[in-house]
């Protein structure tokens, strides 16, 4: 695997074209999504910045341009009328290269408009000479049409009492009320992680410490809490968060995760009250720092869309020099005191020709690219393995345990493994059983809704030339259709 200086990590980006040659290049890759969003080179992580604004979705993302490396951070960002179909308008934010509070990188963020302006929150990764960081809270505005334009000071520096490791805000607007919030994921001291708050009743002043949130029962849970964020959906509060450092039974040797918690949120007294557990958002290999959307018109609801990936590891691509994208955008709700993510109804329209799931004498059907396959699921034993040899050999299997109620993904049987000490295996207890799948893969991503939503497993997967086949074992009915291309590759920096 390629080592980066830090001189290379952290180079400023002068020119477009010093990029279009490595665009050129992974542009012919056989992994570049077809209808995922997707870096236009290097690579990507967060979404940030996701939010209704002038009459179309904008949507940023954590962005390194010069390959798959954790380097100075940019937010891209792409534009969307319907949430389905993307277009690229380029790089937005840009770390400051003369020192200033994002000298290092513009680091995750949110989003709010008002008026004809758009706020974008963020943190301002700085380094001193001697490489100590300092997290700073910045703003920069977005008018029509325009290029942002940075507030020279930032809006607050770290809080003295806790870690340098102090970022990605999160902005809150509560209906009805006049005050604005944030919330930042954050580091005590002892190595804790927690989340702030901030308040102010102007989006671009004032704003003071409020306090540490308090979520009785998870004092001592990761050491770090990265984006954290505050939802409000069919009459609950949710808090959603990545804490990082903690081992959690089932997910192999994963130490950072993405999760949730449902409770009531008192912003008097800046105490979450969790009603139950921390329950994983999804239950694949690849899914970090989700982000719901601000500014939804219509109340009480929320869209989420993650990373398709996950720090500290490395991707196959990585030798391309380039990696991440994004999951589909998902609607929440909630049942039964679960959060409940399926895919947004508008993605039906990407749905393209219908082709044959008519096994062939070997028991396999073959797969486009890229597909979406619906699965009604009938009682008795059940495995479905995508990404197989024509023989039906290897691939991703998906199989429920009928006795137990227990869903399994198991990527262990793919020519191309990769993250192995994550484990190769997920499971998932279901509570009657399996009925219906809902699956989405694309060049080099799977993601699977398991009963109208009671469970998501999303996974990259890197499948050679010769694994394109679907075997089916059990008593089910399946369709499947190819799907429209919704994101060009276009290169706009
Ligand atoms: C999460 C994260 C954030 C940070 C950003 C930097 O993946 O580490 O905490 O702001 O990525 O790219």
């Amino acid at each position: 695997m390629r080592e980066w200086t830090r001189e290379e990590k952290y180079r400023y980006l002068k020119d477009p074209q010093e990029l279009l040659e490595l665009y050129g290049k992974i542009s012919k890759s056989a992994y570049r999504q077809t209808y995922h969003i997707q870096a236009v080179t290097g690579l990507m992580n967060d979404p940030n910045g996701f939010v209704w604004y002038e009459n179309q979705w904008h949507l940023f993302y954590q962005w390194c341009p010069w390959g798959a490396v954790h380097g100075l951070k940019h937010w891209y960002h792409i534009v969307s009328k319907d949430l389905v179909t993307w277009k690229n308008l380029g790089v937005c934010l840009l770390p400051d290269q003369n020192d200033g509070y994002d000298n290092k990188g513009v680091y995750s963020g949110s989003a709010m408009p008002i008026g004809d302006k758009m706020y974008l929150y963020y943190t301002g990764n700085h380094r001193d000479a001697d490489w100590t960081r300092k997290a700073y809270t910045c703003l920069a505005r977005l008018g029509r049409g325009g290029w942002p334009e940075k507030y020279p000071l930032p809006l607050f520096g770290s809080n003295p009492d806790y870690t340098e490791h102090q970022r990605d805000p999160k902005i809150i607007c509560l209906p009805g009320s006049d005050r604005y919030y944030m919330i930042i994921g954050a580091q005590t001291k002892d190595k804790r992680g927690c989340a702030l708050i901030y308040s102010s009743e102007d989006l671009q002043h004032g704003w003071t410490f409020a306090g540490e949130l308090k979520v009785p029962g998870f004092e001592n849970f990761g050491d770090m809490w990265e984006c954290p964020s505050i939802e409000r959906l069919g009459g609950r509060d949710v808090l959603l968060f990545c804490p990082q450092h903690l081992t959690i039974p089932g997910r192999g040797g994963s130490q950072n995760h993405n999760g949730y918690i449902l409770g009531n949120m008192d912003w008097e007294t800046l105490t979450f009250k969790p009603d139950g557990q921390f329950h994983v958002l999804d239950f694949g290999f690849d899914s970090y720092a989700a982000a719901c959307a601000n500014n939804l018109q219509e109340p009480d609801k929320a869209i989420l869309i993650a990373w398709m990936g996950v720090p500290d590891l490395s991707y196959p691509t990585d030798e391309e020099d380039w990696s991440g994208c994004l999951t589909l955008p998902r609607e929440l709700t909630v049942r039964k005191r679960r959060l409940i993510q399926q895919p947004l109804p508008e993605l039906k329209k990407l749905r393209d020709e219908r082709l044959s799931t008519q096994a062939d004498e070997q028991g396999v059907f073959a797969l486009p690219k890229g597909a979406e396959i619906e699965v009604e699921v009938r009682p008795g034993p059940f495995s479905l393995s995508l990404f197989t040899k024509a023989d039906g050999s290897g691939g991703l299997t998906i199989s429920c345990d009928e006795a137990q109620k227990e869903i399994t993904v198991d990527r262990g049987r793919m020519e191309t493994r990769f993250n192995i000490s994550e484990g190769e295996e997920r499971k998932r207890p279901l509570e009657e059983g399996l009925y219906h799948l809902r699956i989405f893969i694309d060049s080099s991503s799977v993601e699977i809704f398991v009963n109208d939503g009671e469970a998501v497993f999303t996974s990259r997967v890197f499948p050679t030339a010769e694994e394109h086949f679907c075997h089916v074992e059990g008593d089910a009915f399946v369709r499947m259709w190819t799907m429209k291309r919704a994101v060009k590759e276009e290169f706009l920096i």
